[in-house]
C-alpha cells in the first residue's frame, strides 16, 4: 500500500513538472533584462504574484529577468513573433518603433520626477503609449526606475572632463548626440554587457540609474559618479496587440487592473529603491558621488540642451512642447 502510494505521488510530481499549464491557461512570460531586485524587476514579480493570485487557472505569469531570454534589442521582435507576451524596455529602446518617443531621452528636458510623471499621464503622453500600435506594440504603462547617473574612472565635474573617454549607452540617437557634445566615443551595448565592459576597461564611462548601478556592482570598478540631474531612466510596459486584443475581455480589464496596481507600486518604491542603492555605493570603498552645484549643473545643460534642436523634428516639436507644458528644466 506505501509502495503504491509513493509510486502515485511520483507520478503525480512528474506530471506537475512536465504538464506546466492546462492547454487553455494563458501564459504570458515576461522578458526582461535587470535583476530583480530592482523596480522593474520587482514589478515584473509582484504583477505575476498578484495576476496568479485574481486570476488562478486561468492565467499563468513567467518572468525571465537578467536577459535570460531576450536583450531589449530583441524582445520586441520577440513580443511580435509571439516568442514573449510582455516585456518593459527602457524609454529609450523604441526608436525604430516611434521616434516620437525619443522625447524622454532628451537631456534636461525634465525639471524632476513630477514633470516626468504630468507629461506621462498628459493626453501627450498617452497617446505615446499607443505610438508604435502601426508596428504592432501596444503600450500599457510607465514605470519609474529613477535618475541617471554618469560614472567613470575620474571625476566628471565639469563637462569638458568627459572629453577623450570611451563610454557605454544605450542604443539611443540622442545619447549618441549627446556624448559626441562632451567629446565621448559612445558605444551603444545590450545592458547584459554592461559589467563586463567596465571591468575589463573596453570603456572608461557609462551612465545608468542607482538600482542598475548597484545590482551590476559597477561601483566595484568605477568610482566617480556624478549627479547631474540631466536624464531620467523610465520604462515602457509593452505587449504585442494581437495579443492583446485576442484576450478575453474579461481576462483583458482584470490584468489592466492588476497592471495598474503593480504600476503605482513600481513608482511609490522607485524612489525609495534609488535612494538606499546609492546610498550602499556612497559606503563603498573609493567611490566619489559628485552632486552637482547650480553653476556646474548649468554648464552641463548649457552643452547638452543644442541636442534638442537636432531632433525637434523627428520628435515633433508639438510633443518636446508637451513635454515642457508638463515642467519643463529650461
Ligand atoms: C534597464 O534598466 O532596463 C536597462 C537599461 C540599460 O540598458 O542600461
Amino acid at each position: 500500500m506505501l509502495f503504491r502510494t509513493t509510486v502515485l505521488a511520483a507520478f503525480a510530481l512528474v506530471a506537475l513538472i512536465i504538464v506546466p499549464a492546462r492547454a487553455d491557461q494563458i501564459v504570458i512570460r515576461f522578458s526582461h533584462v535587470v535583476g530583480t531586485n530592482t523596480p522593474k524587476g520587482i514589478g515584473a514579480n509582484l504583477f505575476k504574484e498578484k495576476v496568479e493570485q485574481r486570476l488562478a487557472g486561468k492565467v499563468r505569469v513567467e518572468v525571465y529577468p537578467r536577459s535570460q531570454r531576450f536583450t531589449d534589442d530583441q524582445v520586441l521582435l520577440a513580443l511580435l513573433f509571439g516568442d514573449a507576451e510582455m516585456a518593459a524596455p527602457s524609454l529609450a529602446k523604441f526608436r525604430s518603433y516611434n521616434k516620437s518617443l525619443q522625447v524622454f531621452d532628451l537631456p534636461f528636458l525634465f525639471k524632476d520626477l513630477d514633470a516626468v510623471h504630468t507629461f506621462q499621464a498628459s493626453k501627450t503622453g498617452r497617446a505615446l503609449l499607443d505610438s508604435m500600435a502601426p508596428r504592432g506594440i501596444k503600450g500599457l504603462a510607465y514605470w519609474d526606475n529613477g535618475p541617471r547617473v554618469m560614472s567613470a574612472n575620474r571625476p566628471l565635474r565639469v563637462p569638458g572632463d568627459a572629453k577623450g573617454l570611451i563610454f557605454r549607452i544605450e542604443p539611443s540617437a540622442v545619447f549618441q548626440e549627446q556624448y559626441a557634445r562632451l567629446g565621448v566615443v559612445a558605444i551603444p551595448m545590450p545592458f547584459k554587457r554592461v559589467t563586463d565592459a567596465v571591468r575589463e576597461g573596453l570603456v572608461k564611462g557609462q551612465e545608468n540609474a542607482w538600482s542598475n548601478i548597484y545590482s551590476r556592482r559597477l561601483h566595484k570598478f568605477q568610482r566617480h559618479f556624478t549627479e547631474a540631474g540631466h536624464s531620467f531612466l523610465g520604462y515602457m510596459v509593452v505587449t504585442s496587440t494581437a495579443f492583446w486584443q485576442g484576450l478575453p475581455t474579461d481576462i483583458r480589464i482584470e490584468l489592466e487592473a492588476i497592471l495598474a496596481e503593480v504600476t503605482a507600486e513600481v513608482n511609490r518604491l522607485a524612489g525609495e529603491k534609488a535612494e538606499s542603492d546609492r546610498r550602499k555605493v556612497a559606503a563603498a570603498e573609493g567611490v566619489e558621488i559628485l552632486r552637482l552645484g547650480d553653476a556646474e549643473r548649468e554648464a552641463w545643460r548649457q552643452r547638452l540642451v543644442p541636442v534638442w534642436k537636432k531632433f525637434e523634428t523627428e520628435i515633433g516639436a508639438d510633443v518636446i512642447k508637451a513635454a515642457q507644458a508638463a515642467g519643463a528644466g529650461r
